[in-house]
């Protein structure tokens, strides 16, 4: 198969489809990889690397488009990437098009048959394409948030971390999976008190079996123990999903005037829509914008910061289905594996995924 792997052009996005090992083992057997000239420079990933690999590098993202049969990538694409989209083209990347209902219209219209990476599910109900990345965004938000709660940041100006005889600050996260065991981790690491909200009691029995009772507290979520959790916090880490729809707003306009000015929130979720009603998409350049006098962080590609980590981590986990969809080709590999299948999100102008279908009304 061809494969084209083009440049991400999200604001500070360096990640890239294919490392040049993956590339090697793509090629080795059989697939003909072509990558956009200077895709992976930004993380080491010279021209040199992709060539000795065995690809060819092509100059811009309309040939890479034009001459592959099927297209891996990290993001969703951008408007500006819409017109190389057609129906004899597979796009394999994060899709997420329920959080944002007006470009995925574009993107179904084009015809393209869109497999999303935050779909994909395993034999234990987990999503594997997802995993790494929320393991990374977990942890880079309990690091952005303490980052944002500096006073010159607008922030609090208060810190996380262990002092004598000085109460813990308080951390809640809300939507205890992947993403949010990690923010749990980094927030006792750090010493702080920490309130773990999620709407899964087996999910909050499970992390009370790892992380015990000292200095943690377990809630189950409802509006009102959710608004008298972000009430008493310094920062909130909002990371809830449910598969494929967009985000449930856990945290409504009204309640921030609970909260007390400064206070930090983080919402992972951003790219399922946001899980907090006054979030609006940022970006690396500009992270943060202030409402109601809470800081509101909400990057929609927060591993974009730490891009060679997280092309890495997502390589490990993409390869063996990108591998399938090479080599049995794509209708064959969707048959053969239902967990895949689970990936496949729009086909011929429709939408196949019953949760992004109800996510977009149609
Ligand atoms: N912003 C970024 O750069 C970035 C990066 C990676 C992942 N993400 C996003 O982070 C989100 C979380 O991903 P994950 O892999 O941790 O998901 P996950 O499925 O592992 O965890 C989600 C958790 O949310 C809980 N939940 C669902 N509805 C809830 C509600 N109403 N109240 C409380 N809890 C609720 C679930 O029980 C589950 O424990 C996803 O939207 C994902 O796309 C964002």
């Amino acid at each position: 198969m061809i494969i084209g792997v083009p440049a991400e052009v999200k604001n500070n996005e360096n990640r890239i489809g294919l490392t040049p090992d993956s590339v090697k083992h793509l090629s080795g057997i059989g697939n003909e990889i072509l990558v956009q000239d200077g895709a992976g420079t930004n993380i080491g990933f010279t021209n040199d690397l992709y060539i000795n690999a065995g690809a060819k590098i092509l100059k811009n993202a309309e040939e890479i488009y034009k001459s592959s049969e099927m297209i891996v990538k990290v993001k969703e694409p951008t408007p500006d990437e819409y017109r190389f989209l057609r129906s004899d083209l597979t796009l394999f990347t994060y899709l997420h098009l329920a959080g944002d209902p007006e470009n995925a219209k574009k993107i179904i219209d084009t015809g393209v048959t869109g497999i999303a990476y935050e779909t994909v599910t395993a034999s234990d109900g987990s999503m594997p394409l997802l995993a790494p990345m929320s393991t990374i965004a977990g942890q880079l938000a309990f690091t952005v948030g303490s980052y944002h709660l500096l006073k010159f940041n607008k922030g609090k100006g208060v810190m996380i971390g262990h002092l004598e005889n000085i109460e813990p600050r308080t951390v809640t996260v809300i939507g205890a999976g992947v993403a949010g065991t990690q923010s749990i981790l980094k927030s006792v690491e750090n010493k702080a008190f920490v309130q773990v909200v999620d709407s899964s009691e087996i999910k909050l029995n499970e992390l009370r079996s790892t992380f015990g009772d000292e200095n943690i507290k377990y809630i189950l979520s409802t509006p009102e123990s959710i608004r008298e959790s972000i009430s008493k916090s310094d920062l909130v880490i909002g990371s809830v999903y449910v598969v494929g729809k967009e985000a449930p707003k856990v945290v409504t306009k009204d309640m921030l005037s609970s909260m007390s000015p400064g206070t930090v929130m983080v919402d992972v979720s951003i790219d399922q829509g946001g899980c907090f009603e006054t979030s609006k998409p940022t970006t690396h350049d500009n992270p943060t914008f202030i409402k109601d006098d809470i800081v509101h962080y909400c990057v929609t590609n927060m591993p974009g910061a730490v891009p060679l980590t997280a092309t890495q981590a997502l390589n490990k986990v993409t390869l063996p289905f990108i591998e399938s969809l090479a080599n049995k080709g794509i209708s064959n590999a969707l048959e053969e594996d239902e967990h895949l299948r689970n990936g496949l999100n729009i086909k011929d102008g429709l939408i196949t995924h019953p949760g992004v279908k109800e996510a977009l009304g149609s």
